[in-house]
């Protein structure tokens, strides 16, 4: 597959104006992809969980810290409703809740290192789990199990995988959960890294799904390893 170029980027805060050049996101165009902000925290984050030093305990604090900013970002992608309040000063807010119900749902192994995040934003969500694991020899996307909520068609699905490589494995827990009813337009991607080609196809084939990504990178190589990447993600938060 054809590696995309680095794009670099100086990298610092603004009142600093000697900044290191620093590689950023490649640029996506579909308006259903939305990459975080290349801010100097979030590409200190991610240095920290490419770099292969990293040990585990590392990984996972810095994989959290980005897990976060991921579920911060998704939720503004939630519709809201008005909702007024009084003050203990007696004065009116006019404010907005969530409009529906949410559920996550991981997909197994790596997906369920993102759920923490999430509950850590909303409190005793529900979240449903989908099997798939990628061939190791053939990269093709298995599935073996589901368990989602009962109602998940009347939800908003925040569907969690770190790692989104030749999408696969994405695509297919998205038919899952289409198959199940849920409405494309409510189902938002949450992922770590990207690959161009991957997330491009993806964009394109579920037009209506968004897509909230940290980071698309370089390309894949030869083994459909995301690069440069970061590795197998489900190992180094839970194994090695
Ligand atoms: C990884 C990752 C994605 C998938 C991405 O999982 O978490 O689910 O590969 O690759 P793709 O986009 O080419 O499908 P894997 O199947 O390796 O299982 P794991 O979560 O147990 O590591
Ligand atoms: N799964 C991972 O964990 N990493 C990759 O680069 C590709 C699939």
């Amino acid at each position: 597959q054809p590696e995309e170029p680095a794009v670099a980027a100086p990298i610092g805060p603004q009142y600093k104006e000697e900044k290191p050049e620093a590689t950023v996101s490649t640029p996506i165009k579909h308006s259903n992809v939305h990459i975080l902000p290349q801010t100097p925290q979030l590409i200190a984050l991610l240095t920290m969980i490419r770099d292969k030093t990293t040990v585990r305990g590392d990984f996972i604090f810095y994989s959290n810290r980005i897990i976060r900013l991921l579920v911060e970002e998704g939720l503004n992608h939630l519709p809201v409703i008005s909702h007024p309040v009084t003050t203990p000063t007696g004065r009116s807010y006019q404010g907005v809740k969530f409009e529906g119900k949410i559920c996550g749902v991981s997909i197994m192994r790596a997906g369920e290192a993102m759920e923490q995040g999430l509950r850590d934003c909303c409190r005793s969500v529900r979240i449903g789990k989908i099997l798939i694991q990628r061939d190791e020899e053939t990269c093709m996307p298995r599935l073996f199990y589901d368990k989602l909520p009962e109602d998940i068609s009347s939800r908003y699905c925040l569907l969690l995988d770190p790692m989104f490589a030749t999408g696969g494995s994405a695509t297919m827990a998205v038919e899952v959960l289409i198959s199940r009813g849920v409405p494309e337009e409510r189902i938002l991607f949450l992922n770590l890294i990207a690959s161009p080609q991957g997330i491009q196809g993806f964009a394109e084939r579920f037009p209506k799904l968004r897509i909230i990504t940290a980071f698309v990178d370089q390309g894949l190589d030869g083994k459909n390893y995301i690069v440069p990447g970061l590795g197998d993600f489900g190992d180094r938060f839970y194994c090695i």
